[in-house]
């Protein structure tokens, strides 16, 4: 029954609501629980009803299905959590329609869903991009491979892609397997090698370089000590994409007693800051490699222009200064990217200053949003 002390909702915000779930359903279609779930909600206003809460903007169902997954994760006996891969442990949900119980645990638990929508915005920090970055390490440091790195990402969340020198990844084509980073680690990460970069790095001898200093800079940070905090950011995974929800949990327990430095700030105001602080950590003589990994993506193109302009200054003062970038087509300045449709919408792009000098910028490839595979030059520039 509607809550009848509850102002009525308003009914154009609540059908565009329902629209969205609707969408989301036709679009994740392959998504047996999530596509499940929204296409009921977008057929019942009750429980659709629970994201008017959410701040301005914010109206998405992914932030619905998140602050769902958070209830359940906390509370693995309720009779939603069953359906949840990530609480049950099973490699799939259970079989059948999950809805009776999404429901009833969703309309039993409304306020608190309620407070969890109006008072978050969906993040995330997916691992397995570890594959892409890892190689754009390896193609960054290849001139200077044995001079300590300091990493600094922008837009870093919780700082997972910092430890990617701290993880095992794997570059898979048929018949062969390259590997980056530390083989042995708990931290296992993938990504299909479509062009065989990895045959060409191992032939070039490539492999990661000493991180010296790991510095992150994000305007929402996450403390890997707060099990709230990351319990949120492991929340807003979809939980029945096989793996990803246990490399997230294996990568928080491996940086956990060792964490990188996350710094609250903008990554255009605090970024000569950042990368200042990065050197007091790593040495002066370090190699400074600024990463970003979807993250430019949400800025203003006027604040992309600063930001590379800022960069570009800072050369003057660091000997070697590399830029990664892997974000959707036409976000980053100085790249020519390809001009057709780009599969995966993630570009890989490096630019680099050797003592105060650029060179050319290179577009590396692109790749699958979650590294899930890559299709990179095998010509790296000076691999
Ligand atoms: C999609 S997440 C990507 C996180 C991580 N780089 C990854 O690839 O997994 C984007 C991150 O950028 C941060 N962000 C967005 N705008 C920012 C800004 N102007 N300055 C700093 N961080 C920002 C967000 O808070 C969020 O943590």
């Amino acid at each position: 029954m509607p809550d009848p002390t509850r102002p009525a909702p308003d009914g154009a915000r609540l059908a565009r609501i329902q629209r969205r779930f609707g969408e989301f359903a036709t679009e994740y279609a392959a998504l047996p629980l999530y596509s499940t779930i929204c296409r009921h909600v977008a057929l019942d206003a009750e429980t659709a009803s629970l994201l008017l809460a959410a701040r301005p903007g914010q109206a998405r169902p992914v932030l619905w299905l998140a602050a769902l997954h958070d209830l359940v994760l906390r509370n693995p006996d309720l009779p939603a959590a069953q359906w949840y891969p990530s609480v049950s442990g099973a490699s799939s949900g259970s079989v059948g329609d999950p809805w009776l119980d999404v429901r009833r645990t969703a309309l039993t638990h409304a306020d608190e869903l309620r407070h969890l929508i109006a008072t978050h915005g969906t993040q995330t920090n997916e691992v397995n991009r570890a594959v892409y970055v890892a190689v754009g390490l390896a193609a960054a440091t290849a001139d200077c491979n044995a001079v300590p790195v300091a990493l600094v990402e922008l837009g870093a969340s919780a700082g997972l892609l910092l430890g990617v020198d701290r993880y095992a990844v794997e570059l898979t084509s048929p018949g062969r397997t390259d590997h980056l980073g530390d083989e042995a680690s708990p931290v296992r990460c993938s990504g299909e090698d479509r062009a065989d970069v990895g045959a060409h790095l191992a032939a070039a001898g490539a492999r990661l370089p000493a991180v010296r200093g790991r510095v992150g800079l994000d305007l929402d940070p996450v403390d890997l000590a707060s099990g709230d905090e990351v319990r949120w950011l492991e929340a807003c995974l979809w939980p029945e994409v096989p793996g990803r929800v246990e490399r997230f949990r294996a990568a928080c327990d491996l940086l956990r007693d060792d964490p990188p430095t996350v710094l609250r700030g903008d990554m255009v105001d605090d970024l000569a800051h950042t990368v200042r602080f990065a050197r007091t950590r790593a040495g002066r003589d370090a190699h400074v490699v600024v990463l970003s990994s979807w993250a430019m993506t949400y800025l203003a193109p006027t604040r992309r222009l600063e930001l590379a302009a800022t960069l570009d200054a800072l050369a003057g003062d660091v000997s070697r200064l590399s830029w990664l970038t892997a974000e959707p087509p036409g976000c980053v300045p100085g790249l020519q990217e390809p001009t057709v449709d780009v599969e995966g919408d993630t570009v890989l792009g490096l630019q680099r200053w050797r003592k105060g000098r650029a060179l050319a910028p290179a577009v590396l490839g692109t790749c699958h949003p979650h590294g899930t595979w890559i299709d990179l030059l095998p010509a790296l520039p000076h691999v």
